[in-house]
């Protein structure tokens, strides 16, 4: 595959390859006139949001209502987007969202479960960045697609495991810290999965003790996604994890969730500094990943676009999707007076 593809070349080959799955739009936002959204009440999940799409549509709203304030005067200056993750410099705060089962609605034409976890491992490794991989009912200790390709990367990933019971999860971890993996999680708002309880891989809500347990079952840093309120994210800070991910799944376990960018605030006033919050949901560009960050987040995570790049164009197409959102940051960066990610803060918002 070319290394001198655009992004707009990547985009039209996954059209093609997700016809009647995702219309690739120019704004993905789970509008209930998009392909991905005709899917909605009792018909298969799919690419879109949970029933209404309402949570899906909130992402993308709630950081459309965020405006950059825009400041020029003084020296000039390249912005440095890099970024420390537990100990590991990547080139910018942005990594490849714990997405799995992209087979499970397209089939292989559209790309194998195999290839597509490579795609984004080896994508954002590519551009200095992580590819979390996910887990979803195809998925078992002995087959899992996500672990393998972190491994084939000598271990640049992070693992995050569906709420199943703790066992499974402990084996999983197991595995992964085998691989030598970065970090590994669970992401608590997978209870809400009707593919995996559908498939007789049950899935439940995690108390405390749980969490706790899970955290010293492994080395490795233990990262909690899937939080949306204080509450959780102060139990899950309370329960060891290293790290939290304000995420509603992309709006895809509980209909009628807000944006992730609603919530964020009230997290970081009682969490920034005290654990690493990462935040996901309708995060397209640069210019979204400076408003997370502004709002408090540390680093962001890709969803949707990450497999519409993996589609499109396999390793390459993550790693000049990456490329392309780095240097929108970048740019907004320069825009904003922003010369390192320490500089971000919410007086850049207006
Ligand atoms: C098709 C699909 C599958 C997903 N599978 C997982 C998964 O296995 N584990 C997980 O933690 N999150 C999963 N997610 C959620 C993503 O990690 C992420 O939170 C979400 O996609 C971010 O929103 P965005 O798509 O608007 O960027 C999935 C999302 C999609 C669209």
């Amino acid at each position: 595959m070319s290394e001198n593809l655009t992004l707009e070349e990547i985009r039209e080959e996954a059209r093609k390859k997700m016809m009647g799955i995702c219309g690739v739009y120019k704004i993905c936002d789970g509008d209930s006139m998009r392909i991905c959204q005709g899917q909605s009440y009792g018909r298969s999940l799919n690419f879109g949001g949970i029933g209404s799409g309402a949570g899906f549509n909130n992402n993308v709203i709630a950081l459309r209502k965020i405006n950059l304030k825009m400041q020029l005067i003084g020296e000039h200056f390249e912005p440095d987007t890099s970024y420390d993750f537990f100990g590991n410099k990547l080139s910018m705060p942005i990594m490849g969202a714990s997405v799995a089962g992209v087979n499970s609605f397209g089939g292989e034409k559209v790309i194998t479960e195999q290839e597509f976890c490579c795609s984004v491992v080896f994508g954002c490794k590519k551009a200095g960045t992580v590819g979390w991989r996910g887990d979803t009912y195809t998925y078992s200790i002995e087959n899992s697609y996500g672990i393998n390709a972190i491994a084939e990367a000598d271990g640049w990933g992070v693992k995050i495991v569906k709420p199943r019971d703790q066992e499974t999860i402990v084996k999983f971890f197991k595995k992964a810290e085998e691989v030598g993996s970065i970090a590994v999680g669970i992401d608590i708002d997978g209870c809400g999965s009707f593919a995996m309880a559908s498939h007789n891989k049950p899935v439940y809500r995690k108390n405390i003790g749980e969490i706790k347990e899970l955290v010293s079952a492994t080395k490795l840093p233990v990262i909690i996604k899937g939080v949306m309120c204080l509450e959780d994210a102060l139990l899950a800070h309370e329960a060891g994890a290293s790290a939290i991910v304000v995420s509603n799944h992309g709006g895809r376990v509980l209909d009628h969730t807000p944006g992730t960018a609603e919530v964020l605030p009230n997290i970081a006033a009682k969490l920034k500094g005290k654990t690493k919050i990462v935040i996901d949901g309708g995060v397209r560009t640069g210019y979204d990943v400076l408003k997370m960050l502004a709002l408090g987040a540390e680093s962001v995570l890709l969803g949707r676009d990450i497999v519409r790049a993996a589609v499109g164009a396999g390793i390459e197409g993550v790693k000049i999707h990456m490329d392309y959102m780095r240097k929108t940051l970048a740019k907004a960066m320069k825009m904003t007076n922003c010369q390192t990610l320490k500089d971000i803060s919410s007086s850049i918002l207006q």
